[in-house]
């Protein structure tokens, strides 16, 4: 905005957005477009909805601090976000992205699938595209459910042996050997983005399913999609910009050199 010459730099709705643990979960699920989805993986029961966001989760055993960089990572994407999660336990962490992917699972994926499956059943013989469409969506969730199937069996357990081998300690052998066969660099390398295929089969939707006889049908799937793409950024930076590095610094840190670390992470 430009005052008298004077350039003003205003900062979005959302870059000003805040959220406060003093206030209700309510309260907070209304202060932001993405609020309720950021909290959908924490499951706040009506007995703790009307209470402050810090006792809900300390009744819950839930780091609220977190979530309040949680919610506002939601709102504010588009501006690097990851810097403010490093100071969190990877316990933490951790615990964010098994509640996401549980979210994935039980609830994303089918909601989707069954919109799909809605849209297909009205429509194949109008447009043949909605069959391949549902194949294509059907290959992109059992290639979800195999990458979070390998985070869940080796990622996050080795994530967490390593948090805890620095820790705690223990016997310093072992820990090398066992990042000889795996470690943070490993899974790194065979990371792979879950957002791009996604992105394409909601252009395919856009584009060949058919908006002008059931509109509010193909506006739910358009906004069911969006929505997890959104909510897919946003595990991903927690997982590679996040997680990783703090995985591949504790490991380094337990090897408590750096030369032994360099030469058995290859
Ligand atoms: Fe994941
Ligand atoms: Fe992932």
């Amino acid at each position: 905005m430009n005052f008298g010459g004077l350039i003003v730099y205003l900062p979005s709705l959302f870059q000003m957005m805040y959220f406060n643990q003093k206030h209700t979960v309510a309260e907070i699920s209304k202060r932001g477009l993405y609020a309720p989805l950021a909290l959908q993986r924490y499951s706040f029961g009506s007995r703790l909805v009307n209470k402050p966001l810090e006792v809900a989760c300390r009744i819950k055993g839930l780091n609220s601090r977190f979530l309040v960089d949680i919610l506002e990572s939601f709102e504010n994407l588009e501006y690097d976000q990851a810097g403010k999660f490093s100071s969190f336990p990877t316990p933490v962490i951790v615990d964010y992205l098994r509640r996401t992917h549980q979210l994935y699972l039980l609830k994303k994926l089918p909601e989707i699938e069954q919109s799909i499956n809605h849209l297909v059943f009205g429509y194949q013989y109008h447009q043949p595209y909605l069959v391949a469409i549902k194949a294509l969506f059907k290959r992109y969730k059992q290639n979800l459910e195999i990458h979070i199937q390998e985070e869940e069996k080796k990622f996050f357990p080795h994530a967490l042996y390593v948090y805890d081998q620095y820790h705690r300690g223990g016997c310093l052998s072992k820990f090398s050997k066992k990042l000889q066969k795996y470690s943070a660099n490993d899974f790194a390398e065979h990371h792979d983005d879950t957002e791009t295929e996604l992105m394409l089969i909601r252009k395919a939707i856009i584009k060949y399913a058919p908006k002008e006889v059931e509109e509010s049908l193909h506006r739910v799937l358009i906004s069911q999609i969006e929505t997890f793409i959104h909510d897919l950024k946003i595990h991903a930076m927690i997982e590679d910009e996040v997680l990783v590095p703090k995985i591949k610094e504790l490991e380094q840190k337990a090897m408590g050199n750096q030369l032994n670390y360099k030469l058995i992470t290859k």
